[in-house]
């Protein structure tokens, strides 16, 4: 097991009307900036039971902020809350919502471009305004992390920055918010969550028990549960299960003692700022190629998970690992996300482009070895085609 440091300060109000608690949570003097999307939580009470509990309290709007969010949009947010001097950003909504507020808390108090916060993937960042959220859209983990991912939209590069300052100092996780989740947003949530679970736990064994133990319980709950939410989407048990599994995903716990694979998601993420595909869309097809093309240096981990998420006892590890990848992609495939490039009218032709991105942005040595190159990066998308 590896040395680490684990902290999290995000207070967490989980299950039925804990919408209620926002008042307990930002000072009354407070001046709030409450940040939403294109209007999810307007056609699903939500948008209510925040105005309900932020009764008395000053409140300036910002809607928007789309999916993948655009720093075009989130500066004009950041003018916003400069010009309102706001105390307080309240991010009602999914993942996008949460990053893009992510970046306006730290945007609004930062003197130079704040294009400079992705440039140093967040060094930069000294202060940020205190950020609550109500999450919406099980899937990222953002509401208890201090990770963003922003989209320049004019020049298609979709970056990430951390920083501490950024971290949500609560969360509120109602599941009955989940209820009106469209199957492609439920299926999205379920392959982000899994694949998290596995960009941490599928790499090399360091007998790291706590950590291998709780990503098996994870993936054996959304497997479990995220069929049962496309089925039955006022199934409160199941979404809160699979609400509750998005965020211990991506909430640092996961990684504690163990090394960490997310070549997945650095591909994933140039395939979405290039083809606008959802970022669970991308992961889906991604990481079965990576696991195909690593297989060897994967072997340990991936016949773990073969036995202890997929009960495979039998056959040749050869087989057993080609059995769990192929169960793998048969479980994305029937949440709703296809696993190949084709799928969405990508091939061959479209990987030059990825490959481009990858080292414009300096991503050039990924994975748990850092042996994934640009080179293995195309040769891991010709997998998927
Ligand atoms: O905008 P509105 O109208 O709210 O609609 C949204 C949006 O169209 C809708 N939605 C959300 N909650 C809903 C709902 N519709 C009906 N009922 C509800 N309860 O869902 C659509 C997608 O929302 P979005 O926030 O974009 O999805 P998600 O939560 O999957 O977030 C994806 C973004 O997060 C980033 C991704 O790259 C992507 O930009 N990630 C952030 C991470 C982090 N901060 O740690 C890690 C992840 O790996 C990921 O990269
Ligand atoms: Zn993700």
């Amino acid at each position: 097991m590896n040395n680490f440091t684990f902290f999290n300060p995000t207070r967490i109000h989980f299950g039925k009307g804990q919408i209620a608690k926002i008042k307990e949570e930002i000072p009354a003097n407070a001046k709030v900036m409450l940040t939403y999307g294109g209007g999810s939580i307007k056609k699903n009470g939500v948008y209510d039971q925040v105005m309900d509990a932020l009764q008395g309290y000053e409140v300036v709007e910002f809607n928007g902020i789309e999916p993948n969010p655009h720093y075009e949009t989130l500066v004009k947010a950041i003018a916003l809350a400069k010009k309102e001097s706001v105390t307080y950003i309240l991010a009602v909504g999914g993942g996008s919502v949460i990053d893009g507020s992510k970046f306006i808390a730290a945007g609004s108090v930062y003197d130079g471009d704040s294009w400079d916060i992705i440039q140093t993937s967040g060094a930069c960042v000294e202060a940020a305004i205190p950020l609550g959220c109500v999450l919406t859209l099980p899937a990222t983990g953002s509401e208890m992390n201090c990770g963003s991912v922003v989209t320049k939209a004019s020049t298609k590069d979709k970056l990430s920055f951390k920083s501490a300052h950024v971290h949500p100092v609560f969360s509120i996780l109602d599941p009955q918010t989940t209820y009106t989740l469209p199957k492609r947003q439920i299926a999205n949530g379920a392959v982000d969550s899994f694949v998290h679970t596995v960009e941490q736990y599928i790499t090399y064994p360091v007998n790291a028990k706590v950590p291998d133990r709780l990503a098996e319980s994870l993936l054996l709950t959304i497997l479990e549960d995220g069929p049962v939410a496309l089925e039955d989407p006022t199934n409160y048990d199941a979404r809160a299960n699979l609400m509750w599994v998005s965020t211990m995903a991506l909430n640092g716990t996961l990684k504690t003692g163990v090394p960490t694979d997310w070549a997945t998601h650095m591909i994933g993420h140039e395939l979405t700022g290039l083809y606008n595909l959802d970022h669970a869309q991308t992961l889906a097809i991604v990481i079965p190629a990576v696991w195909k093309f690593k297989k060897q240096q994967k072997r340990e981990k991936l016949l773990q998970y073969a036995e202890r998420v997929f009960a495979l006892h039998q056959g040749s590890e050869e087989e057993r690992i080609d059995l769990a990848i192929q169960k793998t992609e048969e479980f994305f495939v029937l949440m709703g996300n296809p696993t190949r490039l084709s799928a969405y009218g990508l091939g061959e032709k479209d990987i030059p482009a990825v490959q481009e991105k990858l080292i414009l942005h300096g991503l050039v040595k990924l994975g748990e070895h850092g042996d994934i190159t640009p080179k293995e990066a195309g040769e891991i998308l010709k997998l998927a085609l």
